[in-house]
């Protein structure tokens, strides 16, 4: 728990931000760990009344996105289209809506980032200074961050130019690298020096401090930004030898890093929404200084860049500063770190949407398993098990067992009146919810929710309905009509996580699937109306059954190994190599005597004129040809195929197409007319 005083609900509006994604590959689970708690919280301040404006956007520029494009054989800016519409394409089937979601590259972005860089160069905070930076001689280009690899000056692991990514995880500033060596080729580096120019970091340290201890949001965030304040910090290169990206205001030789306008983006997607929204104006209510608060929702491993750099740039450049930074512990799968090379990632468009999955369930799953700043280890064998025993064993059982039996006893809402123990479990759901907004903790208001559930189970269990409905009609719709009183609650608090069933429930309610959005929190401690009619209830949550399950699993398992394959230089499972098939030996047969073999159904033994031998070779195929049409015709075989038994025979060999019966020299696979196109034949 943290000491600071209760934030939400505030009469300030909030706006709320996201992490931005390179725009430079599709969308994974580790991208859940951010968007899905933001949307989650934004959804449930506006279920507090809070005036909330969410925004985010690609990120399009450094040399995430020239790396990838190079890779792909396309332009940056083809690269980051391409991805950005996926984006745009993806975040609303998962129900992450932003208010705005632009580009890193849009011209609003240009105009604030060179802005922001004017008003620092105008408050003195930026000077030019020479420095020594790699060059590839073989690539013949200078090597800004991740086009260099090398050794982490701080702990010696290897690191890439801008940041220590399989060591201490520090930010390494240009030239700090120790051996560069060209990312792309693996050459050595010559060193260049040419004028960069620099940001006075260092005059921000006390203000950092001060700042930092104040900071609202997770405690990762502060403390090891305080930890690197404390540690002394150095001044920042803010400009890149790159062709892409937003050009230095003053020498348009070189472009600024893409830390600079990443994070400015925030304040031009904001300036995005106010245009759009007809009040141009608005965006200034959080970043001009003022009242409104800002929150930013970010990955764990970008703490240094939000909460180091971030927070200096605005204040050097006098704007307002972020209210909280939250920030979430990573995503392992099954135990690893995200890898895509290394196989262990899990794409969100292939492998979950595509499998019809419900977002939904992600949703749930990406908050309520673990806290905020933990790593959450991903199986699909954990996200099995929450959905099937606390979605679909108390949720979703609750609810449907209560609508089910209001429905087919009453057909509608029985009468009654709401009992104090359930509105006071009602109540402590609420604090409970409003104390994990508070926290910055989810997984809090998920276990508040399950509670509730649980509590509706007990007391459905409790009471006994279905002995009531026998024994005394008005007090089974008593009990009914408490029932539904949580169902309604459940819908509510339930609608931030799980939009989509939400709206189902509130429909089986009787009400119109829509208005569960703007229901407000208060109003799960109004039962709904005695009298109005139920519609037919179904399950809102469904089982994942065990063979999707295992299917997910078979993709991931499989998708580890070939990378581990390919990592060895072997193809990829389920692939014949050139060489593996150049040793199939594949020859024309005449078939010479063709007989049933005795007490089966499909098998056919055969005896084949190969050239220079005579073969016995069997086959299935006794319900698609008569013996006698076979003999005297030519096929083509397999012949060095181990000898195996079938039948009771030993097969020495394979037939694979036959030559057509009436036009000869025409070879034709073995029968496959209305067979469905990708039957696996052998
Ligand atoms: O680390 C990343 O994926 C960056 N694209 C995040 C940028 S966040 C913000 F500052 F723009
Ligand atoms: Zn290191």
């Amino acid at each position: 728990m943290k000491e600071q005083n209760v934030t939400y609900p505030c009469s300030e509006p909030v706006l709320v931000t996201c992490g931005l994604p390179y725009a430079s590959g599709p969308m994974h689970i580790g991208h859940m760990r951010t968007y899905v708690p933001a949307d989650v919280f934004v959804r449930l301040l506006r279920k507090m009344r809070v005036n909330v404006t969410f925004v985010c956007g690609s990120d399009t520029h450094g040399t995430p996105i020239v790396t990838a494009a190079e890779k792909a054989g396309v332009s940056p800016k083809e690269l980051y289209l391409k991805y950005h519409q996926h984006y745009l394409d993806l975040f609303p089937r998962l129900h992450i809506e932003f208010d705005n979601y632009g580009t890193t590259d849009d011209p609003e972005n240009h105009h604030r980032t060179r802005e922001i860089v004017r008003a620092l160069q105008a408050n003195g905070y930026v000077y030019a200074k020479e420095l020594e930076t790699p060059y590839c001689e073989k690539c013949g280009r200078s090597l800004p961050d991740r086009f260099v690899r090398g050794e982490c000056p701080y702990c010696h692991a290897d690191a890439r130019g801008d940041e220590c990514d399989q060591g201490c995880g520090r930010y390494l500033e240009p030239g700090e690298i120790l051996n560069p060596r060209c990312a792309i080729c693996g050459s050595p580096t010559k060193p260049v020096t040419r004028k960069h120019y620099y940001f006075k970091l260092t005059a921000f340290e006390d203000f950092l401090k001060e700042y930092l201890e104040r900071v609202d949001g997770t405690k990762n965030a502060k403390n090891y930004a305080l930890g690197w304040v404390r540690e002394g910090l150095k001044d920042w290169c803010i400009t890149r030898d790159l062709e892409w990206g937003v050009k230095y205001p003053g020498d348009e030789s070189l472009t600024l890093y893409v830390w600079v306008d990443a994070p400015i983006h925030y304040i031009s997607s904001t300036e995005q929404w106010a245009k759009r929204t007809g009040t141009p104006d608005a965006w200034e209510q959080f970043w001009l200084p003022g009242d409104g608060k800002i929150v930013h929702y970010i990955g764990q491993d970008i703490v240094y860049h939000h909460c180091i750099f971030w927070p200096a740039m605005l204040k050097g450049a006098g704007y307002n500063l972020p209210h909280a930074i939250v920030a979430s512990g990573m995503v392992k799968i099954e135990g690893h770190n995200f890898s895509r090379s290394r196989g262990y990632v899990v794409w969100i468009e292939e492998d979950y949407l595509a499998q019809g999955l419900e977002p939904d369930l992600l949703r749930y799953y990406m908050v309520a398993s673990t806290g905020q700043t933990r790593d959450l280890d991903f199986s699909w064998e954990t996200f099995h098990d929450k959905v099937n025993t606390e979605l679909v064993g108390v949720f979703g059982n609750f609810v449907y067992r209560a609508l089910h039996f209001s429905k087919k006893h009453f057909g509608a809402v029985p009468k009654g009146s709401l009992s104090p123990d359930i509105l006071r479990e009602i109540e402590r759901t609420i604090e409970g919810v409003v104390t994990g907004v508070n926290d910055y903790e989810l997984k809090k208001v998920a276990d508040e929710i399950m509670r509730l559930a649980s509590v509706g189970n007990e007391y459905f269990q409790a009471n006994k309905p279905w002995e009531l409905v026998k024994a005394d009609k008005e007090a089974c719709g008593e009990i009914l009509y408490n029932s539904l009183a949580l169902v309604k609650a459940l819908a509510i608090l339930i609608e931030p996580m799980m939009p989509n069933t939400a709206e189902k429930i509130w429909s089986q309610l009787g009400y119109n699937g829509e208005d569960i959005h703007n229901a407000l929190l208060e109003e799960a401690k109004v039962p709904p109306t005695p009298g109005s009619p139920l519609p037919k209830p179904k399950p809102v949550v469904t089982k994942i059954d065990d063979e999707l399950l295992s299917r997910l699993k078979t993709t991931i398992e499989r998708r580890i190994k070939d990378a581990e394959r390919s990592d060895r230089g072997e193809p990829e499972m389920g692939m014949v190599t050139f060489e593996e098939f150049k040793k199939m030996d594949i020859r024309a047969g005449k078939i010479l005597e063709c007989e049933r073999v005795p007490k089966t159904k499909k098998l056919l033994k055969l005896r084949v004129d190969i050239g220079n031998e005579e073969r016995t070779i069997v086959t299935g195929l006794a319900d698609l040809y008569q013996p006698e049409e076979l003999v005297g015709m030519t096929a083509l075989f397999l012949v060095n195929l181990e000898p195996k038994k079938i039948g009771g025979i030993e097969s020495q060999g394979m037939i694979l197409a036959i030559e057509h019966a009436d036009k000869p020299d025409h070879w034709i696979p073995l029968k496959v007319e209305g067979v469905p196109p990708g039957s696996k034949v052998a």
